[in-house]
């Protein structure tokens, strides 16, 4: 596979980030995973406001490198022959050559890809865990940052403890969100998900089934969700670019999953007919 290095088309063993590079010395750096379906992204549109928005917070210029994603993006596609992968994209702040903090070069670009795994669409378990034990970055509107190290480190707490997902609760007793997904439930037919005043992702596939359930006459609720509540919850699901609608359940936690399974099935649709769908 060919990737894209800062103007540099490479093969992925050769490709290489500087040392000094922001990006890589502080994590000073922002990231898209973006679906490719028959070859055609899925909702672009929707991942560029994303990182403009994260771009803003952290003070990061380089409106000419967001601008420049799409046709990097198509060379990228044809390149590489790709038909279904998920696209990263990565923006670091650049190279570092007087202060830290500040860059004294141009933002770098670069991407790459992976195979889409297919995840079975029977419900996985979910654990829950305190936010206050993992470091999180919490900026509101969130940001897509190359510090992960909070969500990895509960993700394999997660997995260690045979979940797969940790759900995070913060000091107040709210659902977030997941290590790398969002949440929903469904109680009554309304479909509730944790608000984004909480600084969680705005995820792609979280305004996507949205836009779903009202068009199936589900009410959708962002909302405040205490732990203590999620056991009188009818239906639970993760969202993400990778694996679309993802039931889930916990200790103690029965559903028929009804109305997940047909948001899956929508999603899945949308993703299966290549469409652009919302940009
Ligand atoms: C913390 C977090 N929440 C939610 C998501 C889901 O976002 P999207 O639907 O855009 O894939 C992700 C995706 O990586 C994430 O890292």
């Amino acid at each position: 596979m060919l990737i894209y290095a800062n103007g540099i088309w490479v093969d992925a063993e050769q490709a290489m980030v500087p040392f000094n590079d922001q990006g890589f010395l502080y994590g000073d750096s922002l990231f898209e995973t973006i679906r490719i379906n028959q070859g055609r992204p899925f909702r672009l549109e929707k991942h560029l406001e994303r990182m403009h928005s994260g771009m803003n917070t952290i003070h990061m210029q380089g409106e000419s490198l967001l601008t420049s994603i799409p046709s990097i993006l198509k060379a990228f596609i044809i390149k590489n022959m790709v038909t279904d992968a998920l696209l990263r994209v990565m923006i670091t702040r650049g190279i570092s050559r007087g202060s830290p903090w500040i860059a004294e070069s141009e933002p770098s670009i670069y991407m790459s890809a992976r195979r889409i795994t297919k995840t079975s669409s029977e419900p996985v378990k979910v654990i829950f865990v305190k936010e206050k034990n993992y470091p999180i970055l919490r900026f509101h509107p969130a940001i897509k940052s190359g510090n992960y190290l909070g969500n990895m480190l509960a993700k394999k707490d997660a997995e260690a403890a045979g979940a797969f997902e940790p759900v995070f609760v913060n000091r107040d007793g709210y659902i977030t969100e997941c290590a790398i997904r969002n949440i929903f439930f469904i109680k009554d037919d309304v479909l509730l998900t944790p608000a984004v005043e909480l600084g969680v992702l705005p995820g792609v596939i979280r305004d996507t089934i949205m836009e779903l359930a009202r068009q199936k006459g589900l009410k959708v609720r962002e909302a405040l969700i205490f732990q203590d509540d999620v056991m009188a919850m009818d239906e639970a699901f993760i969202s993400s670019t990778g694996v679309g609608v993802l039931p889930v359940t916990w200790e103690g936690f029965e559903s028929d999953y009804q109305h997940s399974r047909v948001l899956s099935m929508d999603l899945n649709k949308l993703f299966e007919s290549g469409e652009s769908y919302g940009t």
